[in-house]
C-alpha cells in the first residue's frame, strides 16, 4: 500500500468511503438457449411488436407479461402526433395488467422490438420512466418482476428484478405510504 505520501493516504481513505453498485444478469446467445416457458414469452413479445403504433419513430416495441395466476397480458408502444403524449410498451402493459388483474404479481416480462431503421439484433432495456413504473408495480405487489430482453434475434438478457435497473430509486417508502 503506497502510504508514504500524504496525498496517497488521502486517496486511500477516500476509496474506503466509496460504495459500489453492481448487479448480475444472465446472457444467452439466442432464444434456443432459453427454457421452453421463457422462449415462448419472448416469441410472444417479438410478435406483438406488430401491434405497436409507432409512425413517428418507426420503432415498434412489444412487452408481454406472465402473471402469478398464469394470465398473459401484452402491451405495445402507442405514439402520438404530440410526441410527449406517446407511451412506451412497458407502461401500456403495466396499465393493462393493473386494470384487468389488479394487484396480481407479475412473474416475468419479455420485451422486444422491431424497426425499419435499425437492426433488431440486440436487447434493449426499459427507459428511465418505465423503470420507475416497473419498480412501483414490484413494490405494490411485493414481488420481483423478472425481465427477458432481446431483439428479434441474437442475444438475450435475463434480469432477476426490475429493481436492479434503478439504483437509488425514489419509492413510496420515502412518503411513508
Ligand atoms: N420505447 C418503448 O416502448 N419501450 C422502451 O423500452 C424504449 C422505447 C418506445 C418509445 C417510443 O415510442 C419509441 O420506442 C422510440 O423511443
Amino acid at each position: 500500500m503506497p502510504l508514504r505520501k500524504p496525498e496517497a493516504l488521502l486517496s486511500y481513505l477516500l476509496l474506503l468511503m466509496e460504495h459500489k453498485y453492481e448487479f448480475q444478469y444472465e446472457v444467452f446467445n439466442d432464444i434456443s438457449e432459453l427454457s421452453e416457458d421463457d422462449a415462448w414469452l419472448l416469441t410472444e413479445a417479438r410478435e406483438v411488436t406488430e401491434q405497436a403504433y409507432a409512425p413517428y419513430s418507426n420503432f415498434h416495441v412489444g412487452a408481454v407479461a406472465i402473471l402469478e395466476n398464469g394470465e398473459v397480458v401484452a402491451g405495445t408502444n402507442q405514439e402520438n402526433a404530440s410526441y410527449p403524449v406517446g407511451i412506451c410498451a412497458e407502461r401500456v402493459l403495466l396499465g393493462s395488467v393493473a386494470t384487468i388483474h389488479p394487484d396480481v404479481p407479475i412473474k416475468t416480462i419479455a420485451v422486444s422490438y422491431n424497426s425499419e431503421e435499425v437492426k433488431s439484433d440486440h436487447p434493449i432495456s426499459p427507459c428511465g420512466m418505465c423503470r420507475q413504473a416497473l419498480l412501483e408495480y414490484e413494490t405494490r405487489t411485493k414481488s420481483p418482476i423478472r425481465l427477458i430482453l432481446s431483439g428479434q434475434e441474437g442475444k438475450v438478457y435475463i434480469i432477476k428484478t426490475a429493481r436492479f435497473l434503478l439504483p437509488f430509486a425514489f419509492t413510496s417508502d420515502e412518503l411513508n405510504k
